[in-house]
């Protein structure tokens, strides 16, 4: 008790590396890398300021400066040229992420781990995650078969991670059975397990072009309210095949992302979404918020809750920051 015990003695700058519980690492980051098929130069996306989509000439330039800034991983968005009702552009071996990974590995090798992020929503002309009916329902079992197909495609061109986000019940356990089959038994799956119906997404879609024309998210991605169920995913992925599981968003979530980690002990992600990306930058640009030391704190934050990696827009800024230092 006061005054024997002074809980600020190991406060002073001397001691507060040594007692620090949790550290950020560069190599804990997830870099997300946006590669559009129909541009020819960088394009910012506006609701995400600082922020580019790629054009293919010159991904792969963007994956060797990620990795040159020590950046362990990119995970790749796919913006394709034609869009469908079903998303066919998601698995043809010319595609634009097959073109993306492939041209990555050759130029950076096997240093560099690419993730892939495997869903239709960028692919289907109506922007929703799965094969719609005539009723404007989402399909679960159909879009199973493409999801399984996609991953091989991705598999083929050289991705080393895939990482399924598209929240179709029994999709972990069709991807990981497709791959087997196919030979890509050591290509591990991330898995988008607990994914919630967020609004914090809406930069993202901008982004990624993948705004859906009718609806909403609610029948497939979780509910916000709703913690306990988002530990039944998990379990579910897990018994699935999935190797790496994340909780996404990753601030408003950070129950979610202790209970799971507690609970599961498994490789855990977390994804730092557009949303949470935009809002720091938009204070930060009128001079609200002092930008730099807000991101450690969150991506700290996101650490002390559990995750192991973090998804994050600002990796090539915090990476940069590090170096420096
Ligand atoms: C695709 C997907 C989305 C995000 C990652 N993968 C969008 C969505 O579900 O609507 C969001 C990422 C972000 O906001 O940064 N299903």
């Amino acid at each position: 008790m006061f005054p024997t015990t002074r809980m600020r003695r190991l406060r002073t700058s001397k001691f507060r590396s040594l007692v620090s519980e949790t550290a950020l690492d560069v190599k804990d980051l997830i870099c997300p890398v946006f590669v559009d098929e129909t541009i020819t130069e960088p394009v910012e996306i506006k609701s995400m300021p600082g922020y580019f989509r790629q054009p293919l000439s010159m991904v792969a330039d963007e994956a060797a400066c990620i990795l040159e800034l020590g950046i362990p991983a990119v995970i790749l968005f796919g913006i394709p040229e034609k869009k469908d009702e079903t998303g066919s552009h998601a698995y043809g071996d010319n595609d634009i992420i097959q073109k993306a990974i492939r041209a990555i590995k050759s130029k950076v090798g096997e240093e560099l781990v690419v993730m892939t992020d495997l869903c239709l929503c960028e692919y289907t002309s109506h922007g929703h995650c799965g094969i719609v009916s005539k009723k404007h329902e989402i399909l679960n079992d159909p879009t199973l078969e493409i999801l399984g197909k996609t991953a091989v495609s991705h598999a083929r061109a050289g991705a080393d991670i895939v990482a399924p986000s598209g929240m179709m019940d029994g999709m972990v356990g069709a991807i990981r059975s497709a791959l087997d089959e196919n030979d890509f038994k050591d290509v591990p799956i991330m898995s988008y397990a607990a994914k919630y119906c967020s609004a914090f997404y809406g930069p993202f879609r901008e982004a990624a072009g993948s705004g859906f024309a009718f609806g909403d998210r609610a029948s497939y991605q979780m509910d916000p309210a709703n913690s306990d169920e988002a530990l039944r995913e998990v379990e579910l992925d897990i018994e699935e095949g999935a190797d790496i599981i994340m909780v996404k968003p990753a601030l408003p979530y950070l129950d979610i992302i202790y209970r799971v980690k507690k609970k599961f002990k498994m490789p855990t992600a977390a994804y730092h979404v557009s949303g949470e990306y935009s809002m720091i930058k938009a204070a930060a640009q009128n001079g609200w918020l002092d930008e730099r030391k807000v991101v450690y704190e969150s991506l700290l934050s996101i650490k002390r809750a559990g995750a192991d990696m973090i998804l994050t827009y600002f990796a090539k800024d915090i990476a940069r920051e590090m170096k420096n230092e």
